[in-house]
């Protein structure tokens, strides 16, 4: 399986500024036929930046969107609209739950749409720091995961790709903390199990399982070596060009 690197730009970045930087990526990469690269800028820059993306080197990948096509749902954008555009769509980011108390219903009806409009999501799974302390880090990965993937066919489902973020290890967080490989470890084992307990083993490994949460040069090598990750979503890291592409290095290295 490909190694996927992808760079959250959350609201950061004018248009101008977007279509520069992404320039400087492109110019900086070499084209590693293993590693995709994915940039999830934000919505306003999406159709400049279509159209001025190498696929090649580059997808890009919208950080949200809804469910239905059209119709009276006032500062929406549709999967529908967005499609040719990106290949990629986050689904159910930690900031869409939290901030913009999006519920485990209406993810499953963004993963949903999202296929149905030729778009892989992204479904963003984690659990905070007080479910953790708690000791509720599995019912809520099992929650998450099933009820997100609850509208998608033993079919599709190979067309998601799942990104395990920890909320306590996001650094815009106040109280983040390093997730360790064994943390990951532990939870991405439990998303494989999940994930064959409801669509049966052959699929599992058909479906790339990332890791997102501080991540940086420094600690990438680790997260890509823990079992059963294949890839990483950045989010403050993606916003420093020699940050991101020292991560898609790290990655060429650790992964050939
Ligand atoms: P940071 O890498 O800044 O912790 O952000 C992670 C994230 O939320 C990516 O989607």
């Amino acid at each position: 399986m490909r190694t996927y690197i992808v760079g959250n730009w959350k609201l950061n970045f004018t248009v101008g500024e977007a279509s520069i930087y992404l320039h400087k990526i492109m110019k900086s990469l070499p084209n590693y036929r293993d590693i995709q690269v994915i940039v999830a800028p934000p919505m306003m820059a999406l159709q400049p930046l279509s159209l001025q993306v190498d696929r090649h080197k580059v997808k890009l990948c919208a950080q949200n969107a809804f469910y239905r096509d059209y119709g009276a749902f006032t500062g929406e954008t549709s999967f529908s609209q967005l499609r040719g555009a990106v290949d990629y769509c986050l689904v159910g980011h930690s900031e869409r739950r939290y901030i913009f108390h999006e519920d485990d219903k209406v993810i499953a009806k963004k993963v949903a749409a999202a296929i149905r409009n030729k778009i892989t999501p992204i479904l963003c799974i984690g659990e905070t720091e007080s479910e953790r302390a708690f000791g509720e880090t599995a019912d809520v990965i099992r929650d998450q995961l099933a009820s997100g993937l609850s509208e998608v066919s033993d079919d599709d489902v190979s067309k998601v790709i799942i990104a395990y973020e920890p909320v306590w290890a996001i650094s815009s967080v106040k109280s983040a903390k390093l997730a360790t490989p064994d943390e990951v470890a532990e939870v991405i084992k439990l998303i494989k199990t999940s994930l064959g307990d409801i669509y049966g083993a052959k699929v599992v490994d058909e479906i790339p399982v990332l890791f997102g949460g501080s991540v940086g040069p420094s600690n990438a090598g680790g997260y890509l070596t823990v079992p059963g990750v294949d890839g990483l979503l950045a989010g403050g890291a993606s916003l420093i060009l020699s940050e991101f592409v020292d991560i898609i290095n790290v990655a060429k290295r650790v992964r050939s």
